[in-house]
């Protein structure tokens, strides 16, 4: 592909970091690690902020923390990434999945308010595509219900709503900082909240429930388990390249939302392409990327428009190939039917993936919305 979905930025200062690292004795448990969570914090505003090895294992690490198991249930977007489903089944809850807005690609708030009963022990929110949930009702009804929220900010570094950044709307936010994202640790996670009580027993629990970080240790060796937990940590390594990445990271989301904003304005009035609301006002989008949207009667034309796109050298992707209770280990497992999700359906079926990443410019947008143009009229005859 000349123009590549996605690409990660990584320069020579993250060579150099990562050099450094591998010169020193210290290859976990550093300093690297508290500085990262120190910088993301200061940048995400929040005051507390935890290394995990991926957003997955951050958020497995959420839900076991805070006891969800059998017999429990966990409100999700149909529309994701399995990985949010996933790490609520891990723990024996159920997931309860929620069908999406059709102007975002959100969850659906008012079909949250139908799902929830009385098992209902936490709500799991996706920052689609980047686009910030509006968390404002979510919350009002969270504490109406007395249910904790989660924030899966996968895409959703540097997502805002009311000038407050994602993770910090809920009770807790879990970052993914997996190569295509906003920045990159190669594999690696960020949870930040403002609670400092959970953001304890997270730091005990993503390591074995040791009670004592190596440096807190008075005697080499020892330390007492006072508690049940994973090895979830992100090394030096990791943490060394998310401390030159998060430099960066302003800028990488100023060049995304130019990009993002060349196509919106090259696309929104190209027939019959339908296109999620852009961002402004309250809600501030990461930019994570730009889905073009085909109506239903398009949807077997969909891998003929990929096809063709691609053969320009233009990269896309599907953000999710499917609803999560479509996905076969789900169907088979809770037998969930198309119709029960039809507007995720939708995305899953009708959406292409556009890139807007900080490794294109504006000619690489010209060319997206140029060969879009003449693809949908080629498939159009
Ligand atoms: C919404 C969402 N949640 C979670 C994940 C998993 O992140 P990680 O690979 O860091 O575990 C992804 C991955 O793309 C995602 O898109």
């Amino acid at each position: 592909m000349t123009i590549p979905f996605g690409k990660p930025m990584i320069g020579d200062e993250e060579r150099a970091a990562v050099l450094d690292v591998m010169s020193g004795p210290i290859l976990v448990h550093g300093p690297r690690a508290t500085q990262f969570e120190n910088d993301f914090a200061a940048w995400t505003g929040s005051p507390h902020a935890i290394t995990v090895s991926s957003c997955t294992a951050g958020m497995h690490l959420v839900w076991f923390t805070l006891g969800i198991g059998q017999g429990d249930e966990v409100i999700v977007p149909a529309q994701t990434h399995a990985a949010t489903s996933h790490t609520v089944l891990l723990t024996g809850a159920t997931p309860v999945f929620v069908d999406s807005e059709a102007e975002t690609g959100n969850i659906n708030i008012e079909a949250i308010a139908a799902a929830i009963g009385p098992r209902t022990k936490a709500i799991a929110v996706v920052h689609y595509l980047g686009m910030p949930v509006d968390m404002t009702p979510v919350m009002a009804l969270a504490k109406r219900h007395g249910l904790f929220v989660l924030e899966d900010c996968a895409l959703a570094v540097g997502t805002r709503l009311d000038d407050i950044h994602a993770g910090m709307l809920g009770d807790v936010g879990v970052f993914s900082f997996y190569p295509v994202k906003h920045m990159t640790t190669a594999e690696g996670g960020m949870i930040i909240t403002k609670h400092a009580d959970l953001a304890a027993k997270l730091r005990i629990k993503k390591a074995f429930g040791v009670d004592k970080a190596m440096h807190e240790r008075k005697v080499p060796g020892i330390y007492d388990v006072v508690d049940l937990g994973y090895n979830y940590r992100m090394n030096e390594i990791q943490a060394a390249i998310g401390i030159e990445q998060l430099k960066k990271v302003s800028n990488f989301l100023d060049r995304r939302a130019e990009n993002f904003a060349a196509l919106d304005a090259g696309l929104r009035d190209v027939e019959p392409l339908q296109l999620f609301r852009a961002d402004g006002g309250r809600f501030k989008s990461s930019h994570y990327c730009f889905n073009m949207m085909l109506p239903e009667s398009w949807a077997a034309r969909r891998t003929d428009i990929i096809l063709k796109l691609n053969a320009r050298g233009i990269g896309t992707s599907v953000h999710y190939p499917g609803p999560v209770p479509q996905m076969s280990y789900y169907r088979e497992k809770f037998g969930h039917k198309p119709s029960d999700h039809p507007v995720a359906g939708w995305i899953s079926t009708c959406s292409i993936a556009l890139p807007v990443g900080p490794h294109l410019n504006r000619n690489d947008m010209s060319r997206i919305v140029d060969a879009v143009k003449t693809v949908i009229n080629e498939v159009s005859k």
